[in-house]
């Protein structure tokens, strides 16, 4: 399985001091950033668009693993490749032609990825497996953090690493110390977590535990 790369969600940072909160994330060993786009329409809840991806790409230069909670993903493409994001990462559920997209955002120069809610079945992205660059397997109901992790969802992770050792696959939702290892252990290698490693007391420690659990 690819190397663990993990990816804190800035959902859980403070939004007035975003891009502080960003370089603080990197300073503390973060590999990417997770940042939640929330449209108010395919979940109940707004953060942050293009906009804002844009005035943070002009103070840092990180790996920005933007998570597309939104319906018509198609629409957003062109703005954050413009934006400077690094990987867009729309839902299946909010498409009707998921392959299209990702040559959209392959051709708009981004990374694709492509997400599944906790009840949608892994069978709905397998075919797709050799043209996304990530898949993202949500363990809790995408539009709110600190929400309790899905277990359940582990077998879908697993279902899909079986097929494709060496794609990334991300996990995101509760993420924390005592699910880490059920989640390295079913095959996910891209982790994303919010409030385990915002509150955490020791930020660097937490995610060099997270780093360690996937790697080994
Ligand atoms: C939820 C978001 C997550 C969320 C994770 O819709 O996709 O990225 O911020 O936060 P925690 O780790 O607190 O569950
Ligand atoms: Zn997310």
């Amino acid at each position: 399985m690819p190397i663990a790369k993990i990816s804190p969600s800035l959902l859980s940072g403070d939004f007035g001091i975003l891009a502080a909160e960003c370089k603080r994330m990197v300073s503390h060993g973060a590999d990417w950033l997770h940042m939640d786009v929330m449209d108010g329409h395919f979940v109940p809840n707004i953060t942050i668009g293009a906009p804002v991806i844009s005035c943070l790409t002009k103070h840092l230069d990180a790996f920005l693993d933007c998570h597309m909670m939104v319906s018509n993903p198609e629409k957003w493409v062109d703005d954050f490749a413009k934006a400077g994001a690094s990987l867009y990462c729309f839902h299946i559920e909010a498409t009707q032609d998921a392959s299209a997209l990702i040559d959209k955002i392959h051709a708009a120069g981004m990374k694709a990825g492509v997400a599944v809610k906790p009840k949608t079945p892994i069978s709905t992205v397998m075919d797709l497996g050799n043209k996304m660059d990530m898949c993202l397997v949500m363990t809790v109901e995408p539009g709110f953090g600190g929400q309790r992790f899905m277990a359940e969802c582990m077998p879908k992770v697993k279902e899909l690493r079986a097929r494709y050792p060496d794609l990334d696959i991300e996990v995101d939702g509760g993420i924390a110390a005592e699910n880490i290892e059920a989640a390295a252990k079913a095959g996910a290698n891209v982790i994303v977590a919010g409030t385990s490693i915002f509150k955490a007391e020791d930020i660097s420690a937490t995610i060099e535990s997270f780093r360690t659990t996937v790697n080994t």
